[in-house]
């Protein structure tokens, strides 16, 4: 079988190896993809992820018997779409299915209409209405932007006058554009990804928790995700299937209800409350730093995943009986405004690191993006993983990357 993955990152990376692991796969191609997977399988980053007839040419002149696409954006623009409409298997919702992710009011609605625990809402319209609504509203609020942010589209403000600089910001010199305000939801933060076909929903039995903000102890500006690990051995089993009941079999239910046909990954981003599981946000694709641990972690077939759940098949997902953690390493400034362009070595390409923000030049690789490279360690324990991992992070060379010192800490009861 030969597979096509659309995307660039680590996600990406991640699963064009899981797939190359599969007796099912002959061949796995990336569009554009980084030449950090070359080992695994066939770049294409002369084709972007945005050139949906570019992918389309390709995929007919390849035999591609599947398309992956690891991120929002081309799902959001509909490629699943287009590829189905020509006859190709695509793993990865349609453009109307994706607006779970594509837009938080989307998303608010359905929560609100079927009963799924979340955050309560107001939504605005207008800059006047926001500066009014937090005159009595309660801090800390949380201020969304309606649409895709990767992840830096949400500010906390614990003051009326950190509610009034977000909105500033959310508004620019707009006075109208969506925002939604949510009430602060506290508990820990974790990520279920959920295979689903329609109103067949089948969550990995591996809960993932990423860590959001930018530096330690959860400081500074929240990012795509600075490191995540699994299992998490603090978030019980009990918690897992709470959060399968009250979230991912609703929602899929939910959605098919709306007349919505969601087929690929559903992301849950939940938070673990007093009152139990709730969500913070759906997305319609697998999280990135998310799937590199998870996919490092699980030992069935992915291949045999997708097609089972085409099938309509209650999949089951095994996992090895170890621990990863995976520890992002960013071009410094990262989320805000950095410099791409410099030299990163002593990693090799293999199942130990994954690549999101390098490129070759000559004969080395150079930074260029955001997030850069993601170590992964292993270990029996979380405890073991951890270590391996900051080994792996202390064998890159480049004076240019930040790195958190604290991914996994939670689960080590560490701060
Ligand atoms: P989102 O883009 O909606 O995932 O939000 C980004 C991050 O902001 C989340 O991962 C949380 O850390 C935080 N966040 C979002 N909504 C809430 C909420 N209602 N309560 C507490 N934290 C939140
Ligand atoms: N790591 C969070 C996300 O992929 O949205």
């Amino acid at each position: 079988m030969n597979v096509l993955v659309i995307g660039a990152g680590g996600r990406e990376h991640a699963l064009a190896y899981k797939l190359n692991q599969s007796n099912l796969v002959k061949q796995v191609f990336v569009i554009p993809g980084n030449e950090a997977m070359t080992p695994i399988a066939e770049v294409h980053t002369e084709i972007s992820e945005s050139d949906h007839q570019g992918i389309l040419d390709f995929a007919k002149q390849q035999n591609v018997d599947w398309v992956v696409i690891g991120p929002e954006q081309p799902l959001i623009d509909g490629l699943a779409d287009i590829l189905r409409a020509n006859g190709f298997k695509v793993f990865g919702p349609n453009k109307q299915a994706a607006q779970i992710e594509g837009s938080k009011l989307f998303a608010k609605k359905i929560m609100e209409k079927y009963n799924i625990p979340t955050a309560d809402y107001k939504e605005v319209e207008r800059k006047k209405d926001a500066l009014t609504y937090i005159e009595n509203c309660e801090f800390p609020v949380v201020v969304k932007k309606d649409g895709l942010a990767a992840g830096k589209g949400v500010i906390i403000a614990d003051t009326i006058e950190a509610a009034r600089s977000a909105i500033e910001i959310m508004y620019g010199d707009e006075e109208e554009d969506t925002v939604v305000f949510e009430t602060f939801l506290e508990g820990e933060e974790f990520s279920l990804m959920t295979f689903v076909n329609g109103e067949l929903a089948v969550p990995f039995d591996c809960i993932a928790q990423d860590h959001k903000r930018a530096f330690d102890h959860d400081e500074g500006p929240n990012t795509g995700g600075m490191g995540a690990y699994c299992p998490v051995p603090h978030i019980s089993d009990d918690v897992l299937k709470l959060t399968n009941e009250t979230i991912a079999q609703p929602i899929a239910k939910a959605m098919l209800n709306e007349g919505y046909q969601f087929f690929g990954v559903l992301y849950i981003g939940a938070i673990l409350t007093k009152d139990g599981p709730k969500v913070i946000e759906f997305n319609a694709r697998f999280g990135d730093p998310e799937a590199q641990v998870l996919l490092s972690r699980m030992e069935s077939d992915l291949m045999q995943h997708i097609i089972d759940l085409d099938e309509g098949k209650r999949t089951e997902f095994k996992w090895k009986n170890e621990a990863i953690v995976g520890v992002m390493l960013a071009s410094k400034g990262y989320p805000d405004a950095y410099e791409k362009g410099h030299k990163v070595s002593g990693f090799d390409l293999n199942e130990n690191y994954f690549v999101s923000g390098l490129k070759k030049q000559g004969d080395t690789f150079v930074t260029s993006g955001g997030r850069v490279i993601l170590a992964i360690g292993k270990g029996d324990n979380v405890h073991d993983a951890q270590r391996d991992a900051y080994e792996k992070v202390s064998q890159i060379q480049s004076d240019h990357l930040f790195y958190r010192h604290d991914i996994a800490n939670k689960a080590l009861q560490l701060k």
